[in-house]
């Protein structure tokens, strides 16, 4: 059963110790915390609006930052995703939700946790297809700077219908399952893991505003959206930069992706940086780094 937390304004306005200390101790025992009220009904229609902005005008496009999570059509997404949507609307990075993931991601990781990435997501309704087991480690590169959590923010209800998400307890503390790219092809954006045990998973539907909270390590995903309503969630994600590197070297499934998103992402660079991006991207694919 998932934590609470109080709800309310009232627990909103406390800047300080928002989670108990039974919070706490669920996140790190369980490597998920569930949270029936983060974002208030405005800021909510907030970012819905700004929701709609974005994927209109398909923000992120010419970087890669738009992408088609578990597809092959960028053009035409079968689960629309905007990478680091905060860069196209920097309102995001300084709102009052956002203080308040950064105030809770320092009471579970220390002082020196910081924004280190955020991810606008949606999946259609009426089928917008599962998303499959993964731990969010699994995307780590060579070039990760950070640990991080994520917060996932619910732009409307969702229940198990609507593909809410599901963890697997206590997967936060290891091992790092294998991956591979989702139908074991490098062409998409999106990771499985191999090999889960999921008898013991636990789904964490959620109101509008709610929120859950999972480590890099756990495993997590959702079901398809067979509801008649698109599911939008803002994931936000907070870390601690490791002095050391944070994965040594490439893991296997990363060295054979090849999406269109890296393409745009490598053309969108200055000559230099493309030239850089690409021999270490060669180098990548021949076992060197
Ligand atoms: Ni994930």
């Amino acid at each position: 059963m998932a934590a609470q937390v109080p709800s309310g304004e009232a627990a909103l306005a406390s800047a300080k110790d928002m989670l108990t200390e039974e919070q706490c101790r669920h996140f790190h025992t369980n490597g998920y915390l569930s949270l029936p009220m983060l974002a208030t009904p405005d800021e909510v229609e907030a970012l819905r609006v700004t929701y709609a902005r974005l994927f209109d005008r398909r923000a992120g496009w010419d970087e890669g930052n738009f992408i088609d999570f578990a597809g092959l059509n960028d053009e035409k997404p079968c689960v629309p995703q905007i990478l680091m949507p905060s860069l196209y609307e920097p309102a995001l990075r300084t709102s009052a939700l956002h203080e308040r993931c950064l105030t809770i991601a320092r009471q579970l990781m220390g002082p020196a946790a910081e924004f280190h990435f955020d991810h606008a997501i949606t999946k259609p309704a009426q089928g917008g297809p599962p998303t499959p087991w993964h731990q969010d480690m699994s995307f780590y590169t060579r070039t990760t700077t950070h640990r991080t959590i994520t917060f996932w923010i619910a732009l409307q209800g969702v229940s198990r219908d609507d593909g809410c998400l599901r963890f697997v307890p206590g997967s936060n503390l290891g091992p790092l399952l294998k991956h591979r790219h989702l139908h074991d092809d490098p062409r998409i954006h999106a990771l499985e893991a191999v090999g889960v045990n999921e008898a013991s998973a636990v789904y964490c539907p959620l109101p509008p505003g709610g929120a859950t909270i999972h480590h890099n390590m756990t495993l997590h995903g959702a079901d398809a959206n067979t509801s008649d309503t698109a599911r939008w969630a803002y994931a936000i994600g907070f870390g601690v930069r490791s002095p050391a590197r944070v994965v040594p070297r490439e893991f296997p499934w990363n060295r054979t992706s090849r999406t269109a998103r890296s393409a745009r992402f490598a053309a969108s660079l200055p000559v230099r940086a493309r030239l850089r991006y690409l021999v270490c991207s060669a180098l990548v694919r021949l076992h060197l780094l």
